[in-house]
């Protein structure tokens, strides 16, 4: 088995929300928001891993948090067998230049008036990746990974549509020679026209750089094609996770498959099961209910409330994520169940 390069254990996250007035006057505490909770995970190097779920389930959060952008309140992340929050100085550094986050907006950070040359450059400098002489050459390189023409690197982020301006967020986070890149939903502020072209950029570099990708998206259908292995989160948690092919023939938890089965019209079905597009069951399954909000997460399955085939023990007891009977982990009590 290929030895992991990034593995987490038991992270949480957690963000106290402000008081009411109405609450202060009373006393009452800071309510907490937890937005991870005791999530585990561990990606094989080369390996493309999809994170999904919907707004406000803490991908973002767990995306940031191996990043180093936000501190976990508990937990290990190890890098290449390497304790990362303990990292310091240069190790630290060293491990910023290794992991590199794309995010939804590259225009939020790019420099308006920064050619594409001198912002790439600019990454190239920070981490001391080539020497100064070769910079030009390695800007016009990144260009070409990432099919900018050579003529791009004159001009400013204004310049480029938002599926051209992504390309630069990505070759910005190339410029450095990544080990890992986490994508945080990269392509969901681009037209779905060009979304497709942008994902096959991702899965044509993961391929041919062999870089470990984390793709985090609320859209299922885009790690389709682009992960080996997808984790659903829920409410913090992370629900099923399990080979991408499989996960998306035969979904294993109620949330996994309402997520599909709310979206039977984005789901082309030629990448999906017919019995997900149409079937009964499948229907039947779709997410109800209000997601309810972080800091007041149901006891037991946080799912329950939604859930269309709650029984009483999911009120009570929290269900962990393991292989029942399953081919995968699933953090479900009738997960193993005949259906
Ligand atoms: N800095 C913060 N302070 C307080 N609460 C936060 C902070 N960042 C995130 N949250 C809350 O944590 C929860 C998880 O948020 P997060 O952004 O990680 O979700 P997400 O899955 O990325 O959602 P989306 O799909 O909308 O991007 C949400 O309830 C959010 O409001
Ligand atoms: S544990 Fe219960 S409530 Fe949770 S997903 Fe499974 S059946 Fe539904
Ligand atoms: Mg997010």
């Amino acid at each position: 088995m290929t030895p992991a390069l990034l593995e987490v254990e038991h992270l949480s996250k957690r963000f106290p929300l402000r008081r009411t007035a109405f609450d202060a006057l009373r006393g009452h505490p800071r309510p907490i928001l937890q937005a991870v909770n005791d999530v585990s995970l561990s990606v094989a190097r080369g390996e493309a891993l999809g994170i999904v779920g919907e707004s406000g389930c803490g991908k973002s959060t767990l995306a940031r948090c191996l990043v180093r952008l936000h501190d976990p309140d508990s937990g290990t992340i190890r890098y290449d067998g390497a304790d990362v929050l303990a990292l310091a100085g240069a190790a630290r550094r060293a491990f910023n230049r290794r992991v590199q986050m794309v995010f939804q907006d590259p225009y939020g950070s790019l420099n308006p008036r920064m050619t594409i040359h001198d912002a790439l450059a600019e990454a190239l400098r920070v981490h001391a990746v080539v020497p100064p002489a070769a910079i030009p050459a390695r800007v016009a390189e990144l260009l070409a990974l990432v099919h900018l023409p050579p003529d791009a690197a004159t001009r400013r982020p204004h310049a480029f549509s938002g599926g051209q301006r992504q390309r630069i967020g990505i070759a910005r986070a190339l410029a450095v020679e990544p080990a890992i890149i986490v994508a945080d939903e990269p392509v969901s502020a681009l037209d779905v026209s060009v979304q497709a072209q942008i994902v096959n950029l991702f899965l044509e570099l993961q391929e041919r750089l062999g870089l470990t990708l984390l793709f985090i998206t609320h859209d299922l259908r885009l790690v389709r094609h682009v992960t080996h292995r997808v984790a659903v989160m829920y409410l913090g948690r992370i629900v099923e996770i399990g080979p991408t092919p499989a996960l998306f023939a035969a979904p294993r938890h109620p949330y996994t498959q309402a997520l599909l089965a709310a979206a039977p019209r984005l789901v082309a079905p030629s990448l999906v099961a017919p019995s997900l597009v149409g079937g009964r069951r499948r229907r039947e399954a779709a997410t109800r209910g209000e997601l309810p909000g972080g800091a007041a997460i149901p006891a037991g399955c946080a799912f329950h409330p939604r859930c269309p085939v709650a029984v009483e023990r999911c009120r009570r007891e929290l269900p962990s994520l393991t292989p029942r009977g399953t081919p995968w982990p699933v953090a479900c009590h009738l997960a193993g169940d005949p259906a």
